[in-house]
């Protein structure tokens, strides 16, 4: 068993009969809703889930998970979900796949929101490794480019998969790929990204992971934040 797959089937084990539950998207959260399928399936585990993508939805529906829509709740009990990034105060960066938007409702909107991923996670700084994808409204793309360079950012338009044009999300806005000064912290990009007009959502999660779990070599452990 690989260290994503360990770490999935420990968060499984905060699932309890009766729950909402929010399924993240991504090659982590794949291993939390088979094992999902499977604790329904074998046990007898009684949940409903709710999906932050289109391609989590397919595969919870593929295997009979009961599933319902976003716009039907308003709050969830427990959200599990990968990280591109997690910083020792416990930021995370996602949306590699561009599904921030919904991942982020669900986060905020979850009684506990764990955070599973294998140790090549953890980096000292948010941008380390990926430039922060930040979600915006198609006709805004210029002025909020614009914005962000004024902050010193550089990146411009994901590209589509075929190189041939630009990537649309499911909810049809664009994403720009952003590098900022490293010497920003989690908090004041944070800040800046949100002030942003025309930026819908942005991939840095500050202060939502209430529980991180991280697998390194075969063990799972509780990321602490460093200071706590
Ligand atoms: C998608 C995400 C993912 O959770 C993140 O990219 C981690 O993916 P993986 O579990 O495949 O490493 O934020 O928007």
């Amino acid at each position: 068993m690989n260290d994503k797959q360990l770490v999935a089937l420990e968060a499984a084990k905060y699932v309890k009969d009766g729950m909402l539950v929010g399924l993240g998207t991504g090659s982590t959260a794949n291993y939390f809703i088979d094992e999902l399928a499977r604790l329904a399936r074998d046990e007898g585990l009684k949940i409903t889930t709710v999906a932050s993508s289109t391609i989590s939805a397919q595969r919870a529906q593929s295997l009979h998970l009961p599933i319902v829509a976003l716009e039907h709740i308003r709050e969830i009990d427990l959200y599990v979900d990968g990280a591109d990034e997690i910083t020792p105060d416990k930021t995370l960066l996602k949306g590699r796949g561009s599904d921030l938007v919904k991942e982020k409702l669900l986060a905020k909107a979850a009684k506990e929101f764990i955070t599973v991923a294998d140790s090549s996670k953890l980096v000292s700084h948010i941008g380390q490794n990926f430039v922060i994808p930040i979600e915006v409204i198609p006709f805004a793309w210029q002025l909020a480019k614009k914005s962000l360079e004024d902050l010193g950012a550089e990146g411009g338009l994901r590209p589509n998969a075929a190189g041939d044009g630009f990537w649309i999300t499911s909810h049809g806005s664009y994403v720009l790929d952003m590098k900022f000064d490293k010497s920003l912290d989690a908090s004041t990009l944070n800040a800046l990204i949100n002030n942003t007009p025309g930026v819908l959502e942005h991939g840095i999660f500050y202060k939502l992971a209430d529980r991180i779990l991280i697998a390194d070599n075969g063990i799972v452990s509780e990321y602490q934040a460093s200071g706590q």
